[in-house]
């Protein structure tokens, strides 16, 4: 399999479905792997687990999928936006829901296609019941991580290399979680905001050193003090990760980014401060007002006012079921 990290492409000797973050940071081995290197013939094998040790990359994969359904895109020849949702494998009713609400049917000239993106799980039970769901729907995309809170950065990076890959078609993207409400209609009454733009994210936009950087170990977004070691406050321009519209230009430089920026778990920031920090002239274009981070004001907002309801998107209660009352309202 071949990993790359940073300016060095390695050959590994290991199973093909094996991902390279699983060379995971591990101290106590960096140090024994320096100790033992010597300019004996061990000297690659030495050098490059170092590699390894010191720095992790997200998924960077020969076999990438363990389930994919790559052809979503193909069956037209242009498509308005691509959805990657973030979501979680037993979030079965979120997906329904989400499948309807997307349904290009209603936005017709512009076409909509979904996907999903999970990673694996060790409940066998869940795992046939995911492959079901992809049979029926063929809207599902699976990578070989375990789909867990601190692996997300990997969710996003696969979804950036499957659009890469198979999704080019696209005239734009839009990165959800899987708790939002969003009214395509508004979204494409203001297409201009992100159509045929270059190297644009439209989002909630959380400007470089405004936002605080976590340290205690019980915080929700807990960084270790050896990441943005000395830094009070996030220094990269960043985006709230719960809807992001992405041009279509960026997502290979994205996915590019993400093959020599090391892992860091915030996966926000990893996708929306880091990487487009490593390319030059990316603008995030702040639509704050139209975002809501509140399911009580999404709620509120979509229900009471209708049209005149500013948001594009909201984060919703998912559990209250309110996202498919707001759709049977203002949606189809
Ligand atoms: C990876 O592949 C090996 C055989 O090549 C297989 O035994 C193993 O179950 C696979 N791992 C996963 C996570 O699918
Ligand atoms: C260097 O490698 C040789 C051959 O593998 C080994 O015998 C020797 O002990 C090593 N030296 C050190 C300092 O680790
Ligand atoms: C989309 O809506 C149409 C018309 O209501 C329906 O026939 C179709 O099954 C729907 N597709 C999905 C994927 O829900
Ligand atoms: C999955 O199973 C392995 C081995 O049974 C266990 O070590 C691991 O913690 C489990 N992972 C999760 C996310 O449950
Ligand atoms: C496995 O997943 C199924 C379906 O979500 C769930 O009902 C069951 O409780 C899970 N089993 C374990 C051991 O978590
Ligand atoms: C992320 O996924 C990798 C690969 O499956 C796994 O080894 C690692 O434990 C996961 N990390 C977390 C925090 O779950």
């Amino acid at each position: 399999m071949v990993c790359i990290t940073g300016f060095l492409l390695t050959l590994m000797n290991t199973q093909a479905n094996q991902s390279c973050s699983e060379f995971i940071k591990d101290r106590t081995l960096l140090t024994l792997t320096k100790r033992t290197i010597n300019k004996s013939n061990d000297i690659q094998l030495a050098y490059t687990r170092k590699i390894f040790m010191k720095t992790s990359y997200p998924i960077v994969i020969s076999q990438p999928y363990k389930i994919n359904n790559e052809g979503i895109c193909r069956r037209v020849p242009k498509i308005t936006c691509i959805v990657m949702v973030h979501t979680s494998l037993n979030h079965f009713e979120r997906r329904r829901n989400m499948r309807e609400m997307f349904n290009s049917t209603y936005y017709s000239p512009n076409i909509i296609r979904v996907i999903f993106l999970m990673g694996l799980t060790n409940n066998s039970t869940l795992q046939t019941m995911i492959e079901y769901e992809s049979l029926v729907n063929q809207d599902i995309v699976q990578g070989y991580f375990m789909d867990t809170y601190h692996n997300l950065t990997n969710k996003g990076v696969m979804g950036l290399k499957w659009i890469t890959d198979h999704c080019r078609n696209a005239e734009f993207v839009a990165k959800i979680d899987d708790d939002v409400f969003m009214n395509f209609h508004r979204i494409f009454e203001r297409l201009k905001l992100i159509k045929d733009r270059r190297k644009y994210l439209v989002c909630n936009r959380i400007n470089a050193n405004s936002n605080f950087i976590q340290r205690g170990i019980n915080d929700k977004w807990y960084v270790h003090r050896d990441d943005f070691r000395g830094f009070e406050y996030y220094p990269f321009t960043s985006c709230s990760g719960l809807t992001v519209f992405i041009s279509i230009d960026l997502v290979p430089l994205l996915y590019k980014a993400a093959l020599i920026s090391p892992f860091f778990w915030v996966d926000d920031f990893y996708l929306f401060g880091i990487l487009p920090a490593k390319i030059p002239g990316v603008i995030h274009y702040g639509i704050n007002e139209h975002v809501s981070l509140n399911h009580r004001r999404t709620f509120n907002c979509f229900s009471k006012y209708k049209d005149k309801c500013e948001l594009f998107v909201g984060i919703t209660d998912p559990d209250n079921n309110r996202k498919i009352r707001i759709w049977d309202e203002i949606g189809k």
